[in-house]
């Protein structure tokens, strides 16, 4: 029977796979950062999850203002890296587990969500940092298998807090009703505090991120239940996106265990925050 190993959260910061591409790891300014996921990539080894379902949002990159899907299922059997304009990477494509995407399209729609449904796209950091961070650089392929959940966090009508939440609890739905056999770690991307833009550009709030890293396990009901403009106000116009962490938590049992959790800040301009869950 297909099963759930845990849920990871962390941050997606394109500068993270920059730091990698550039030999950065080891730096005064980066070691800190990269040493807080060694527990977690140790975690991932150990669970060795068959399928990671990755619940992102694309920057403009392969979703542009002419077609804006709130929610967007990848169906694809793989996911080349978008070139997001320094040249391409050098990390192998992404294989997808397109029957078990099927049967989520098909699940969510079900239960009253309805995705568009992806069939080719390439994806950007907001899926290939996580991947690098717990899983490391392959030499040449991925041991795991992705199905990219897209949610549109950049232009409104972004979708409700308590409706990721939601969906969470569906793609939980949809694993444990899949005929596969097959480990699955779901992951929340995106955050934490950052503002990139407008009046507010470089906004970081340490305090808000330290105790998200708490209440996304210990209190998520109230998190769902947050506005979208409280997520703005408290996290940045860009941190908004840290609400892709709820379709994770929702995917999770009411109570959880908290492995790991590691917080860093500035990453670029971000507010970097990681965690490793399992259900209690
Ligand atoms: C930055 C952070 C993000 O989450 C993102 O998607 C893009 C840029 C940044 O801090 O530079
Ligand atoms: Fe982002």
């Amino acid at each position: 029977m297909a099963r759930i190993v845990g849920g990871l959260g962390t941050s997606h910061v394109p500068s993270i796979g920059a730091a990698l591409d550039k030999g950065l790891r080891d730096t005064p300014e980066w070691k800190p950062f990269f040493d807080g996921y060694v527990p977690a990539r140790e975690w991932v080894r150990e669970q060795r999850p068959d399928v990671a379902v990755v619940v992102f949002n694309d920057h403009f990159n392969a979703l542009f203002l002419d077609r804006v899907p709130t929610f967007a299922v990848g169906c694809a059997a793989e996911y080349h890296p978008v070139d997001e304009g320094w040249g391409p990477r050098a990390i192998p494509p992404f294989p997808g587990a397109s029957r078990f995407a099927w049967h989520l399209a098909d699940t969510l729609v079900e239960n009253r969500f309805d995705p568009e449904i992806i069939q080719e796209i390439k994806v950007d950091h907001g899926l290939q940092v996580p991947m690098e961070l717990f899983w490391g650089r392959p030499a040449d392929a991925w041991p795991v298998k992705v199905v990219p959940i897209f949610v549109n966090v950049l232009q409104y009508p972004i979708p409700l807090p308590a409706r990721l939440y939601e969906l969470g609890k569906t793609l939980r739905r949809a694993i444990e009703s899949y005929d596969g056999d097959e480990r699955f770690v779901v992951l929340g991307t995106g955050g934490l505090s950052h503002q990139l833009q407008g009046a507010r550009a470089g906004f970081l709030n340490r305090e808000a991120d330290q105790r998200f890293l708490v209440d996304i396990a210990e209190d998520p009901d109230r998190l769902a239940g947050w506005s979208r403009e409280q997520y703005v106000e408290t996290f940045g116009g860009e941190g908004a996106e840290v609400v892709m962490w709820l379709v994770m938590r929702g995917a999770l049992n009411r109570e959880v265990v908290v492995r790991h959790r590691h917080y860093f800040a500035p990453a670029s301009m971000t507010g970097a925050g990681m965690i490793v869950l399992e259900d209690a």
